[in-house]
């Protein structure tokens, strides 16, 4: 990825711009409009979404831990319904946690953090570590491989379903149905996306009744066990709320993961490491994870409500119910905040992002993102030192999920 590409980025007042999600030079690298932003101080204003758009480090941060923002509008300013043929996805958002807002989403999270605990994560390292080596054993004789489908997806929905005790058998079906369901939120979405969508969520919720049914019977030690479990609690939760919990973690568990996965890789196989010891520490590891987090962030776009009339900065002042766009792709790449921003650099001392998020919604998953992550690139660069790319890596049209079509390496 370089930022010296020109940006289809438009200016038509002073903090006014025009910018066509769907221009693939925009998706393909959004970086380069990112500075053009930059360039004006505080908040602007993207025509094509209607909305005003925070890009500067500490103003995404500072608006994802304040109050004055949710991510529901305030009492009187109701969200627009979803339309009929949506019926069955809006069931499955119902008691999702990024629908809720406190005192509801503090007790729903509450549970959630008690099923998955660090414990029960941590507690997968070594299963992660051999699936990555399993996937890498069926492609590395033949010199060549798509990395996206081959290893990028497989790990995060295996570990999501072994972590809830789903069977692995139906992960194709829960990889069908995620990716139907989250084009839902890439407000680029056509008719027909919707109605997939909308059958995507009646098999997933038909297919999460019978496992829940099943576990009811026959429990284990696992995540949706775990839950079931805390219904016998005064505040435990329903089946509807463990159906649309299950759905988010499925939904966000694998999607972000893998676009990270396939991101991470290619900055690092473009900005090949100084430090050959990368990998042969955790620490070291985890800090090449940070900055692959900060540099080529898998969601770009999230939006929040303002719960009262709010002075954005001197000149922008917004009335309660107004939704505004939070850039943390922008943001992680602040000037304000990081020396050379668009530099992939490891040992930077400002190493710092908001990719997974901050404040009361901040990424339930961020322990496990953050473990799979290292194994998946350890393992991965530890066993195929000499991978390059064999073709050049290109973005899919999606600026919300800003991740690869397909990642094609080759190594001797
Ligand atoms: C690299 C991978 C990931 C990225 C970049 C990511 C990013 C994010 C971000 C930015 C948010 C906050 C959204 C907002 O504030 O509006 C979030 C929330 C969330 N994420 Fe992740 N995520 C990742 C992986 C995961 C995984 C592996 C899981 C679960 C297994 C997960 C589950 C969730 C859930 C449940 C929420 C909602 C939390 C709440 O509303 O309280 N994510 N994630």
């Amino acid at each position: 990825m370089t930022v010296n590409v020109s940006s289809p980025l438009h200016w038509k007042e002073s903090r006014h711009f025009s910018l066509n999600p769907k221009d693939p030079v925009f998706y393909q690298n959004p970086y380069a409009s990112y500075k053009e932003m930059h360039k004006r101080q505080g908040p602007v204003y993207w025509q094509e979404y209607g909305m005003w758009c925070l890009t500067g480090f500490d103003e995404v941060n500072q608006c994802l831990r304040d109050k004055r923002f949710a991510r529901l509008p305030p009492a009187g300013f109701e969200r627009k319904p979803y339309p009929t043929h949506l019926k069955d996805f809006a069931e499955t958002e119902r008691f999702s946690l990024l629908a809720l807002e406190p005192p509801e989403h503090t007790r729903l999270r509450r549970l959630v953090n008690r099923a998955f605990v660090s414990r029960q994560v941590e507690s997968m390292e070594s299963e992660i570590t051999r699936l990555a080596h399993t996937c890498i054993d069926r492609f590395e004789a033949s010199g060549e491989a798509e990395l996206l489908s081959q290893y990028a997806t497989p790990i995060p929905v295996t570990v999501i379903a072994r972590l809830l005790g789903i069977p692995e058998s139906s992960t194709d079906n829960l990889l069908a149905w995620s990716h139907s369901m989250v084009m839902v939120y890439t407000m680029t979405q056509s008719h027909q996306d919707e109605l997939n969508a909308n059958n995507a969520s009646i098999a997933f919720i038909k297919f999460l009744k019978e496992q829940i049914e099943s576990r009811r019977s026959a429990p284990d030690d696992k995540l949706l066990s775990q839950l079931i479990n805390l219904q016998s609690e005064p505040d435990g939760p329903s089946d509807a709320e463990i159906i649309s919990v299950v759905i988010l973690l499925l939904n966000a568990g694998h999607e972000a993961t893998v676009h990270q996965i396939g991101n991470a890789i290619a900055s690092i196989i473009l900005q090949p490491p100084d430090n050959p010891l990368w990998w042969q520490s955790k620490e070291e590891a985890d800090r090449v994870v940070a900055e692959c987090l900060r540099y080529d962030a898998p969601l770009h776009l999230f939006t929040r409500y303002a719960q009262e009339d709010v002075q954005l900065d001197t000149d922008v002042k917004i009335t309660a119910g107004t939704e505004i766009a939070l850039l943390l792709g922008a943001a992680n790449h602040c000037p304000m905040s990081f020396d050379s921003a668009s530099s992939f650099d490891v040992s930077r001392t400002d190493a710092n992002h908001v990719s997974l998020g901050a404040g009361t919604h901040f990424c339930v998953g961020a322990p496990l993102a953050k473990l799979e992550l290292r194994i998946a690139l350890s393992v991965l660069f530890e066993r195929l030192p000499s991978m390059q790319l064999a073709e050049e890596p290109r973005y899919r049209d999606s600026f919300h999920f800003h991740g690869l079509e397909s990642l094609q390496v080759k190594w001797s």
